[in-house]
């Protein structure tokens, strides 16, 4: 049993969220998972019409009534600071406090792999990245602003709690998950606060974890070995915006922003499960975008929610699409946005 709140959002985070919810709903029947599915309509039109990103009291009832959160995307060039979208989706990272953004890099096929020679074996890792600290928590300020004497600090906040919490949700990841290697990635040759703490913080979370190998890359080098040999690497942690940037350049890995699923998780709270794409404008309403994203996602989150088998029934399914070439057009195939979501959910 499990309660589900569905944001579908902006753009084509609701031409793929309908696919997601449908390939749920068969699941849950098939499986007889008894989850119920309770849509929300937040997003840029919401936003617009209301002036409110989301209604007081609005992360308290998801905290207390829901189990998980599905997002498909937010992002409208009406709103072009994205007000909204820092007032749903980082309101809920911060304040349900989801400090893992976990993000699978798993390639299905070797055909959606850009890189020569690779098969699924080698591109096979996970990214933990800190999700609630780092330069995303907005400290800083402007002087002078829009002068030609203008200052802007940005500051970035790492606290040991933070740091030490993710580390060890890392390591316990590779304990669970037979991974016998932890790489940890910073840029602490240059900065030598924030990042110094992270060096000293994994040693010191790593000696409670004898039979796991420590690793460290400066996250330059990590990019270049990442496209050079991925196979190498099997759990990696970092800090928030590098992060960021690791994990789009493994959804490249593994076939592009389209397949590629992710949590912002807090291990035994409410979590939020999105695709790692946004909300695609130009692509919006027409059919198009690949749903493949959304559906692991939707997978994702179930195995979170531990209903294990439902969750491998929806992975073997999106193999077998892609096998048989049941998939858009950026992978290659002729299909159109439902037309993949009605075979998946279809064929669990
Ligand atoms: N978590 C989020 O909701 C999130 C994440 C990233 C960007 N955004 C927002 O989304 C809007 C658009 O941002 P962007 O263009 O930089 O990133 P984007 O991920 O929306 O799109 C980048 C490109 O990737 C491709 N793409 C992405 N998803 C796809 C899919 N499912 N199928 C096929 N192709 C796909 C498209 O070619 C697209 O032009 C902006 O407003 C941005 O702020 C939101």
């Amino acid at each position: 049993m499990a309660k589900i709140a569905i944001i579908a959002g902006d753009g084509i985070g609701i031409d793929v969220t309908a696919e997601a919810r449908k390939v749920l709903q068969e699941i849950n029947r098939l499986e007889s998972l008894q989850i119920e599915l309770v849509d929300f309509d937040f997003g840029a039109d919401y936003f617009l019409k209301t002036g409110i990103a989301l209604p007081e009291g609005q992360i308290e009832i998801f905290r207390n009534e829901f189990d998980a959160i599905l997002l498909g995307a937010l992002g409208d060039p009406r709103i072009p600071d994205m007000a909204h979208g820092r007032g749903i989706l980082l309101a809920m990272r911060f304040e349900l406090d989801l400090f893992v953004n976990l993000r699978p890099v798993k390639l299905l096929h070797e055909k959606l792999c850009p890189l020569k020679n690779k098969t699924i074996r080698d591109v096979d890792f996970v990214v933990f990245r800190e999700n609630t600290e780092g330069e995303y928590v907005g400290a800083g300020g402007f002087l002078k602003k829009n002068t030609a004497d203008e200052i802007a600090v940005q500051e970035a906040v790492h606290t040991r709690k933070g740091v030490e919490r993710i580390i060890r949700a890392a390591f316990e990841y590779a304990v669970e998950h037979k991974r016998p290697k932890v790489t940890m990635s910073d840029k602490s040759n240059v900065l030598r606060y924030g990042h110094d703490l992270w060096q000293r913080v994994f040693y010191a979370v790593g000696e409670e974890y004898p039979k796991i190998e420590k690793e460290h890359f400066y996250v330059d080098a990590m990019l270049m070995e990442m496209i050079r040999r991925p196979e190498h690497f099997q759990v990696i942690v970092t800090e928030n915006m590098l992060g960021d940037i690791v994990t789009d350049v493994g959804a490249m890995l593994q076939g592009g922003l389209g397949m590629a699923a992710s949590g912002n998780i807090h291990p035994g709270q409410t979590s939020l499960f999105e695709p790692v794409h946004g909300s695609a404008p130009a692509m919006a309403g027409k059919n198009i975008a690949n749903p493949i994203a959304a559906i692991l996602t939707a997978a994702m989150m179930l195995q979170h929610l531990n209903f294990a088998s439902a969750a491998q029934r929806i992975e073997n399914t999106v193999e077998a699409a892609i096998l048989n070439h049941q998939v858009t057009q950026e992978l290659g195939g002729s299909l159109g946005t439902r037309e993949v979501g009605d075979y998946i959910s279809s064929r669990l």
